[in-house]
């Protein structure tokens, strides 16, 4: 009996020295290299102010292209090569699908939009509905008489305000597909209003740094009338904004339905599902986060092709050649000219490479701790991955600042951005990215075949030639510049007039 007991304590004291050996080990593995940082605060007075993903490609050349920093408290894992930000991100199934909690965003209930969507069960169902509509290239069909259509009205649009492009493709196209709602040509429209607004509030609630409650998330229970509660104040007046984005637009479409009227929108589809009365918050902000990470990104990418155009008149000319040899003068290209269209095909990839629009992705949380290519990743670490960096890579992409369609053309074509991580990673990989696809595709190939672009001129007649730089943020912009958009021909204009008749009823 004696023996028995032995043999069982020391069985559990053999369990409890490996179980030491075992933790201690994985203790024991390094965070990835990076700059040292000070006690408490780390790294926090190192962290770029603007256009981070400079400041990372730097250190990623001193440090490796898996490195980390703290910032009070919390491990920013940089990833500076595609390779290991696909083993890492989307190799390790769940391990990093995770968000970092945005206190601003739950304050004004931003937090129900997909893309800060902590991974859980109501994620996964918001991907699911997202994904049974636009998940496939094959859905992207039933869109093409919208985005068609919609293409057209933006290029109309242009040609009535030929230095600032006004309402771009964006919002008109993204609401028209997301809710089967057209704009009013003629006024402000009152839907855009809203939703512009509370795209603004977004946009602002997520800058980084500006909010106190994002470094002390105590104050979110202060009164709204504390001397240091700003940003409960502000949650306050977003609370408002941010609602009525998600359920304006949705009754819209509930009550087209219950009429009777023809509504093929994302937001019809779902609630077409016959989905129960306690999913419709679900479905509420599916299409809201559909609609809110649609509408900068296709915008951005035509600004980035009125820029390239203004700096590269030969590419704008070379694609114009195309278009007419193959679409003719008789017709605007559509969906069906895509195949017979290299050049654009590489000028879009080439937009998309230049000025990339979310250069950073999104930053993914650490579930748990990971130890990764000898390295501890620790549960809450917040990974970014320089999407920017991947597609600046002189290694890779010669004289990377340069705008060359040409580089995917011929024997020795450079790689296709959108394989080296433009649309993100893993389980949080960007679930619009077929919707993009054609979306982009079809505004370039209509304005490259019925815009000329031209840089504006200074009062003495110089022209006025733009920075290819960007905005900061998550989805970024060409910095705002002047250039002068006008039709390529008269014939364009009636080509175009009659296309838009012919579109008139596309719902
Ligand atoms: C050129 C256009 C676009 C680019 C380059 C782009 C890129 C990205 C990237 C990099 C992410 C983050 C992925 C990650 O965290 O790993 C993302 C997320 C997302 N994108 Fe896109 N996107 C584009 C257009 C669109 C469009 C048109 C839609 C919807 C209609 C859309 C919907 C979303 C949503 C909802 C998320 C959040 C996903 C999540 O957190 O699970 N995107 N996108």
């Amino acid at each position: 009996m004696e023996l028995i007991i032995a043999d069982g304590v020391l069985a559990l004291l053999g369990c409890f020295f490996l179980y030491k050996i075992f933790f201690s080990q994985e203790r024991s593995y390094p965070l990835p290299p990076g700059p040292r940082g000070w006690p408490i605060i780390g790294n926090a007075l190192d962290m770029p102010r603007t256009h981070a993903w400079r400041t990372f490609a730097e250190w990623g050349a001193s440090w490796g292209p898996l490195m980390s920093i703290k910032v009070l408290g919390t491990p920013f894992v940089i990833v500076n090569d595609p390779e290991i930000a696909d083993e890492l991100l989307s190799k390790t199934g769940s391990l990093y699908a995770d968000r970092p909690t945005i206190q601003m965003a739950e304050l004004t209930g931003w937090d129900r939009a997909l893309s800060g969507a902590r991974y859980n069960a109501r994620f996964r169902e918001y991907r699911k509905l997202i994904g049974k509509v636009i998940g496939t290239k094959g859905n992207m069909v039933k869109f093409y008489p919208v985005e068609d259509y919609q293409a057209n009205m933006f290029l109309n649009r242009i040609f009535q305000n030929p230095t600032i492009p006004q309402q771009p493709p964006g919002t008109a196209m993204v609401l028209h597909l997301t809710y089967g709602y057209k704009i009013a040509e003629d006024r402000p429209d009152p839907l855009v209003t809203k939703v512009d607004f509370a795209m603004a509030q977004f946009a602002d609630i997520h800058r980084t740094g500006a909010y106190l409650v994002e470094i002390f998330p105590m104050l979110k229970y202060l009164p709204a009338w504390f001397p240091y509660a700003y940003s409960k104040r502000k949650a306050a007046e977003s609370i408002g904004p941010c609602n009525e984005m998600a359920d304006v637009p949705f009754a819209y479409v509930k009550e087209q339905l219950a009429k009777g009227e023809e509504n093929n929108s994302f937001a019809a589809d779902l609630i077409k599902m016959n989905i129960s009365e306690e999913k419709l918050t679900d479905l509420k902000w599916s299409a809201a986060s559909f609609y809110a990470a649609g509408s900068d990104t296709t915008v951005s990418v035509v600004y980035s092709y009125l820029m390239a155009a203004v700096l590269y008149p030969e590419i704008q000319r070379k694609a114009q050649a195309e278009v007419d040899a193959i679409v003719g003068k008789d017709r605007l290209p559509s969906f069906g000219d895509r195949e017979s269209l290299p050049y654009v095909e590489a000028v879009v990839k080439e937009l998309y490479r230049w000025l990339p629009i979310v250069p950073l992705a999104v930053p993914h949380r650490a579930m748990e701790d990971n130890i990764f290519r000898g390295y501890l990743i620790p549960k809450d670490s917040l990974v970014f991955v320089n999407v920017w960096h991947y597609l600046h890579d002189p290694a890779v992409y010669k004289d990377p600042n340069t705008f060359n369609p040409e580089r995917y053309l011929g024997p020795n074509a450079e790689p296709d951005p959108v394989g080296r991580g433009l649309f993100g990673y893993g389980r949080r990989i960007c679930p619009g990215l077929h919707l993009a696809d054609v979306s982009v595709w079809i505004n370039i190939v209509k304005a490259v075949a019925a815009v000329q672009v031209e840089p504006a001129l200074d009062a003495n007649g110089v022209p006025k030639l733009p920075v290819p730089e960007t905005t900061d943020g998550i989805i970024v912009r060409p910095i705002p510049f002047d250039c002068v958009v006008k039709p390529r021909s008269e014939q364009v204009l009636h080509v175009l007039e009659e296309a838009l008749n012919n579109g008139k009823n596309v719902n």
